[in-house]
């Protein structure tokens, strides 16, 4: 794993953006793997201006986001739809069928999660996957367990997991209990992983997942077999590595 320690958020937000934008001005038609959660929201700040300010184009890029609330909708402002549309998507040209995120009412779970592994290998992979990492080491929504699940899911989330997002949420009770998360296989489908982490809060999972055991029970752990992941973090969340 190379490592790019960042003096504070902007610089990891405006590093890892320069990357984006460079595949996408290299490959118009590339495949974006996205995530959620605070630590991407300035990256995406930063695209936007790229396409605002710099004519960056994504009107033939392609979009597939990590996870999703299971029970939320699109127009649940809470929902990792929603969270899209409001960070990135509705600021960009993206056509909003080149879009993806995994349908968290689905009645048909099942197919639901074999049609989103099917569209990122029928996409051939990401070209670039961002993801970030929760204080227990998950990545997406693939929760510490006992082993490392392969295809696209539905997990039941960790009460950790529960507490740090209740802050988006009007109260802990309204969390959803459980999520559709992409699992290892299409994650690793990727040809190049930015992990970006910010916060003290990290310090201990970015530590175990670059210098641990690979270990289900630290989810994360599993991107020491990838033959390509950069970690851009502040340097805070590196403290301990
Ligand atoms: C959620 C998402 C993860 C994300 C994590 C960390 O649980 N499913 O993909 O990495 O939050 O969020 P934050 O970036 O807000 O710390």
């Amino acid at each position: 794993m190379h490592v790019i320690s960042c003096l504070d958020y902007a610089e990891m937000s405006r590093k890892t953006a320069r990357i984006i934008a460079a595949l996408v001005q290299l490959k118009p038609h590339c495949v974006l793997g996205l995530a959620t959660g605070s630590t991407p929201v300035g990256t995406y700040k930063e695209l936007i201006r790229y396409h605002l300010e710099e004519d960056l184009d994504f009107s033939n890029v392609t979009t597939v986001n990590l996870d999703e609330y299971y029970g939320l909708g699109p127009e649940h402002e809470q929902s990792y739809r929603c969270f899209m549309q409001r960070n990135l998507f509705d600021h960009i040209n993206i056509p909003p069928e080149n879009t993806h995120v995994p349908d968290g009412l689905t009645r048909d779970v099942a197919r639901t999660c074999a049609e989103y592994d099917n569209l990122v290998a029928s996409l051939g992979g990401t070209d670039i996957q961002l993801v970030g990492i929760g204080d227990n080491g998950h990545i997406a929504f693939n929760e510490p367990n006992t082993v490392f699940v392969a295809n696209t899911h539905l997990v039941d989330l960790d009460e950790d997991t529960i507490k740090a997002n209740a802050r988006f949420f009007a109260s802990e009770g309204d969390v959803p209990r459980q999520a559709i998360t992409m699992g290892m296989r299409s994650i690793f489908s990727a040809k190049l992983i930015l992990l970006l982490s910010s916060g003290p809060n990290k310090a201990s999972a970015i530590a175990r997942m670059i210098k641990g055991p690979i270990d289900p029970q630290l989810p994360a752990s599993i991107l020491q077999l990838h033959p390509n992941v950069v970690v851009i973090a502040v340097k805070e969340a590196l403290a301990l590595v």
